[in-house]
Order: C-alpha cells, then structure tokens, then sequence
C-alpha cells in the first residue's frame, strides 16, 4: 500500500502527456515543469521525515479507513441478533467472590473467567475420549433452534476424517430462562455448558474466557479446539484435513479470518463501540474474526492466565488478539484464507464443498445447505 500511494500520483500525468501525438512547445514546456515539480517533491519526500509521515498519516489512513469501513459493513449483519446495550462491562470491577480465591497481588477484574461458576458443565465430555477437536459454540439459552440445527449438521459428526471431534454448547443465563427446560435438554444431549454470568451482547468477552476457562480445567487432553459462532457453516471436513496437515503447529497457534490494523469504533451509538477509558490504543492488534476460530488447546491455559493482566473489553475476538499480544504471540493466516469467509451471497454446492466458514442467515439454512451438500454425487 505504501508504495502504491507512493508512486501512482506522479505517474497519472505522464501517462496523459504521452497519450497526444502532436507534442507541441506549450506541452514539452508543461513536461518540464511536471518533471521538475516531480523532483522537487521526491526532493522533500526524500529529506524532511516529517512531511513522509505526514504524508503517510494523512493518506495511509484515509486509505485503510476506507477499506475497513467496507468490511465493516459486511460483517455486520451477524450479530444482528443481539440487542444494542452499553454500560459497565468495560469497567474493572472487583470481584465479590471469596478472597481466598484471589491470587495476590492480581487485579481482579469481570473478564477472569473464574470469577464465575459452572452450574452445568459435562466434564465426562473429554474425560471418555480424548478429541482431536473440540467444538466451542456460544449461544443464548433461549436460541435451542439453532443448537438443534447444529446438532443435525456439523456438531453431529464425532469422527471426522478419522479424528474425534467433540461439539459443547457455552452458555450464560439470561432474564426468563427455564433451568428445568435446559437440564432436559442437556439429559438428552448432554452438550450443554451453563455459567452463571449474565448471557448479553456486551458479555461475549466473558463467555469467550469461560469456554477458555472450561477448555483448561475440563478437557486440556484435546489437541485443538474452536470457538465457533451458532450461525456458522462449518465445512468440519476441510477444518480437520487442514488441521491435519503436517506442517501445522501444535502449540501457540490461533488461526482463522485474520483482521489487521482495525481501528477501535469510537462512535456511541456503534455495537462495537469502544471506550478509550477501556482500550485507550486506536487500532485492535491482529486478532481472528470472532465468527470462527481455532486455537492449539496450550492456549486457552494462557488466555485465562494472561487476562488477569489485558484490561476487559466488549469485543471479544479483538480481546483474545491483546491476550495474544501480551503473551508475545500473533495469530497465523490459515493454510488457505480463502476457506475463511464471512458473507456469503447464494449457495453454491461446489463452493460449500471447498471453504471452512460461511455466515449464514438461519438455522434452516444451515440444514438446508448441511444437507445438500452432503447428498451422494460430485459437488463440482
Ligand atoms: C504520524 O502518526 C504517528 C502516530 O501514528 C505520529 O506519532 C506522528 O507524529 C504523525 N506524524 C505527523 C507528521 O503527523
Ligand atoms: C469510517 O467510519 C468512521 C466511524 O466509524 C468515520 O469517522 C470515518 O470518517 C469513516 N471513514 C471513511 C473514510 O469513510
Ligand atoms: C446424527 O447422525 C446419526 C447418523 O450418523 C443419526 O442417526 C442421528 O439422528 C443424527 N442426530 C441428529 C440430532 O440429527
Ligand atoms: C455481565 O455479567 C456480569 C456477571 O453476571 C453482570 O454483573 C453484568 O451486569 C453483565 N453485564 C452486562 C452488560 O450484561
């Protein structure tokens, strides 16, 4: 991008000049002065640092606004579900828990996944088997829809290319939710996980530490596990063959739709927005898109370590990026990033058979799709 500002200005003229046959005195006379205002401005481009940056600043930036704008917008509609809420998840708050619980000297805060408990939280799920990959999936208490068709389609496959492969179900507890209804729907399932944080919008950091929390204190046996958004379609095939490959690490690693250089929504009445008080930087560290991604299960150790000490915010994909950060590591592009997508515009048999990751607009898509892709014949 740098020398693509950098460059094509300049050259836009010449490519004019050139075009007109008859070169007549006024025009070589207009080329010179061209070439020596070129000069001149490679001259101070050259010498004075500050009008580089400023350069840099004012037109890099523009630039990269722009672009993640779009993209933006074209993420948007997933969490479309969720209502709009804004008060005090981004404030530190000291927990009301025992003090003996508290390790010394650490600042407690709502984002530490063990200020929290369990109250349904199938432990036998990785103590029977020891998976290759397991399933994180958060969902609203109330949304047994979208399990349901998940259960029917990605999350009902328990050996994948060979590999064990265990889908559990994160969630919260929400205004109105039938306890009894989830223990039922956990006896026949046995899939549910339940803490008892307040299951909001504003709340997914937390439900993201506590899958972390869960992963590191119930199944650290597993080799890889994802965090995997409800209205996703998960191509779980391909995610094993690429996890399979040989020259994917086992450790350290996080992959997915990798984002760069975002800028933090400062705008109020944005969903994403972000205090200053709360993330003070103005741009999130590389972090992988929260609809889907996957982590070496040594990670989850870390998170839950490292969060004591990475300030809480509302984004929870972007959060995980500063626990990243802070423990030294970055996220890894995936073997293929264009298996990684978000929006999807119509299904495609062929094209569902070759990606990772779609968003998708229902849970009857998700089915729809699950089961047409799987029909016997060729996809392309
Ligand atoms: C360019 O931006 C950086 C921070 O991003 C700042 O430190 C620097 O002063 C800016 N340069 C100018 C000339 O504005
Ligand atoms: C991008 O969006 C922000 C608000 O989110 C706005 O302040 C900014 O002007 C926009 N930039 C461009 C180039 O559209
Ligand atoms: C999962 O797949 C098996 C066959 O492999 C099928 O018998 C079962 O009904 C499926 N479960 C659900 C919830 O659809
Ligand atoms: C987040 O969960 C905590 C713990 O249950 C709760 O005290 C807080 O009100 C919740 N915040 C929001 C914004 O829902």
């Amino acid at each position: 991008m740098e020398s693509r500002t950098g460059v094509k200005e300049p050259k836009r003229p010449l490519v004019w000049s050139s075009s007109h046959q008859k070169s007549t005195l006024f025009q070589s006379w207009f080329q010179f002065l061209l070439m020596l205002s070129m000069a001149l401005f490679i001259l101070v481009y050259t010498i004075t640092d500050s009008s580089l940056s400023l350069w840099e600043n004012v037109s890099l930036s523009q630039h990269f606004q722009r672009f993640f704008n779009q993209t933006h917008q074209v993420i948007k509609p997933a969490y479309r579900a969720y209502p709009r809420h804004r008060n005090s998840v981004n404030e530190i708050t000291e927990t009301t828990k025992s003090p003996t619980e508290r390790p010394v000297g650490v600042q407690y805060h709502n984002t530490y996944p063990r200020n929290y408990h369990f109250i349904m939280d199938n432990p036998e799920a990785c103590k029977d088997k020891t998976p290759f990959l397991v399933l994180m999936v958060p969902v609203e208490p109330k949304n047994v829809a979208a399990r349901n068709a998940i259960r029917q389609t990605w999350g009902n496959e328990s050996l994948v290319q060979g590999e064990v492969v265990v889908t559990l179900f994160m969630l919260g507890l929400s205004e109105g939710t039938d306890l009894e209804k989830i223990r039922q729907e956990n006896l026949e399932h046995r899939d549910l996980i339940l803490s008892d944080f307040r299951d909001t919008y504003l709340n997914l950091t937390i439900k993201t530490m506590v899958i972390m929390d869960w992963l590191t204190t119930r199944c650290s046996t597993a080799a890889y596990a994802m965090k995997v958004d409800s209205d996703l379609f998960l191509n779980i095939d391909n995610l094993v063959l690429m996890l399979q490959k040989p020259d994917i690490p086992k450790q350290n690693y996080l992959t997915g739709m990798l984002m760069w250089n975002r800028p933090v929504v400062r705008s109020k009445n944005s969903k994403w927005y972000v205090s200053e008080e709360s993330y003070p930087e103005p741009v999130y560290p590389t972090y992988t898109l929260g609809m889907g991604y996957i982590f070496s299960n040594d990670l989850p150790e870390k998170f839950v370590e490292v969060s004591k000490s990475v300030k809480p915010f509302n984004i929870e994909d972007a959060y995980i990026g500063m626990c990243m950060k802070k423990l030294g590591l970055k996220p890894t592009s995936p073997p293929n990033p264009s298996q990684f997508r978000a929006y999807n515009t119509k299904y495609n048999r062929c094209e569902y058979s070759k990606i990772i990751t779609y968003i998708l607009g229902s849970s009857k898509e998700l089915v729809d799709y699950w089961t047409d892709l799987k029909k016997p014949g060729p996809p392309c």
